[in-house]
């Protein structure tokens, strides 16, 4: 199960804190907007026109972010567990995306485009048992890994959340293998104490035994 977000402590730091105060007023629909928001402004990850996966999308906060810098002429999709309420100009699976008739939804949606970007700020719903919450996120992030590196075209991108543990060193070479440019990045909106951190991959190599 997943940490209730519950408890004086809770309320009081979301009361405090800027980047929830600044997407209400901005109407984001969470703070993670920022992280994004942050990593874009330094790494330039997002252009109009561009087809774009996003995993996790839920609440959508990502994919208003995504929608203001892709535009009309681009395509947009989320995929999450829960559903959301629609966002302007991006199509919605509801659905886990570790299921093959999801992945195969995903893949009717984008047809023949290249897929220029995958982002994924995917969290399993946690357990509290260490190593069995350690081998979900890095079953997540294996899948997410190897969907990439099977669906992007040459020179697209990667952006993945993972969370510090056992295996991390393991995917991370595995992004360097696939990507020209890898970087580990903690967006300044990302609270301190949460373990999660992001990896780029930019520069998809095409591996042609994949194809
Ligand atoms: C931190 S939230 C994402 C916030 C989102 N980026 C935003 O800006 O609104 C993580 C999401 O990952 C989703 N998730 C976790 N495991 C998933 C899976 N296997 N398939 C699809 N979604 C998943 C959860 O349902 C949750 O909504």
């Amino acid at each position: 199960m997943r940490k209730r977000k519950s408890g004086r402590s809770w309320i009081d730091r979301q009361q405090k804190d800027q980047y929830v105060e600044s997407s209400r007023r901005s109407g984001l629909r969470s703070r993670a907007a920022y992280k994004l928001v942050q990593i874009n402004e330094k790494y330039n990850i997002l252009s109009k026109g561009m087809t774009v996966l996003d995993l996790g999308c839920a609440p959508g906060s990502w994919l208003q972010i995504v929608g203001q810098r892709v535009g009309r002429n681009g395509l947009i999709v989320g995929v999450d567990l829960q559903d959301i309420q629609a966002v302007d100009g991006a199509e919605f699976i509801q659905g886990d995306f570790e299921d093959p008739t999801i992945v195969k939804q995903i893949l009717n949606v984008i047809g023949d485009r290249d897929l220029d970007l995958v982002i994924s700020d995917m969290a399993p719903n946690l357990t509290g048992i260490r190593i069995t919450d350690q081998a979900k996120i890095m079953s997540l992030v294996e899948n997410v890994w190897l969907f990439s590196c099977n669906r992007l075209r040459a020179g697209g991108s990667l952006l993945l959340k993972v969370f510090e543990g056992d295996g991390i060193e393991s995917i991370r070479s595995d992004i360097e293998g696939s990507f020209d440019q890898v970087n580990t990045i903690k967006p300044a909106a990302s609270r301190k104490e949460s373990r999660e951190f992001y990896i780029l991959g930019r520069g998809h190599i095409v591996d042609t035994r994949l194809v």
